[in-house]
């Protein structure tokens, strides 16, 4: 019951689109229709600047964060044993970011509600990834493909060093989700159209 409770609940948590939210509210924009028209960060620094872009990245983020958080506050709060894996809660997180309930299912590529996961059960994966990903940023100027490296790269790490099965698997369904979600950014890579990121 309490497990089923906290799936739907980190869903809605995921649900909420920040983009959207911050883009109607201070722009009258919606970012969907609007550079590659995901509703992510992203697309949010693309269209609106670095002000929304870090305010939408930081939201995204926190919600992975806060959806695995969950069961340690429902156990602290209420003395409830939540007996499941807090990282299989922060994945309904990351399923509601890519497919909202609040805005009719179109959301974002998984990548920064992902990290926020990571942020709350493995920090030092986190930083490690966030490394991984500005590394790749800085050689290559593609937003995309470093998002695709650094959770592939964080997968490998996870397969090399961990013995935790649950992990690995949460790992790899999170970075097959980020790579699904960048089908057209691959395309665009291929054919040289993908946008480069001018700042660095
Ligand atoms: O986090 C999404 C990013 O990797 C790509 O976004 O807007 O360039 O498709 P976008």
């Amino acid at each position: 019951m309490i497990i089923g409770l906290l799936i739907i609940l980190a869903y809605l948590i995921g649900s909420i689109p920040s983009g959207l939210i911050i883009g109607k509210a201070f722009y009258n924009i919606d970012i969907r229709e609007h550079g590659s028209g995901n509703l992510g960060g992203t697309n949010t620094f693309r269209v609106l600047g670095k002000k929304a872009g870090f305010a939408v990245t930081i939201s995204d983020i926190l919600k992975g964060t806060i959806a695995t958080v969950l069961p340690l506050i429902v156990a602290l709060i209420w003395n409830i044993d939540v007996d499941i894996n807090p990282l299989v809660i922060g994945v309904f997180a990351v399923i509601g970011h890519m497919y909202p309930v609040f805005a009719g299912f179109k959301g974002g590529k998984a990548v920064a509600t992902s990290a926020g996961i990571l942020l709350g059960h493995e920090p030092l994966l986190f930083l490690i990834i966030i490394a991984i990903f500005f590394i790749t940023l800085y050689l290559s100027k593609y937003v995309s493909l470093s998002s695709m490296i650094a959770g592939i790269a964080g997968l490998i790490y996870s397969l090399i060093l961990w013995d935790d099965k649950l992990l690995i698997l949460i790992l790899a369904i999170l970075t097959i989700f980020v790579v699904y979600r960048h089908r057209a950014n691959i395309k665009r890579i291929i054919n040289k159209t993908e946008p480069k990121v001018s700042w660095l």
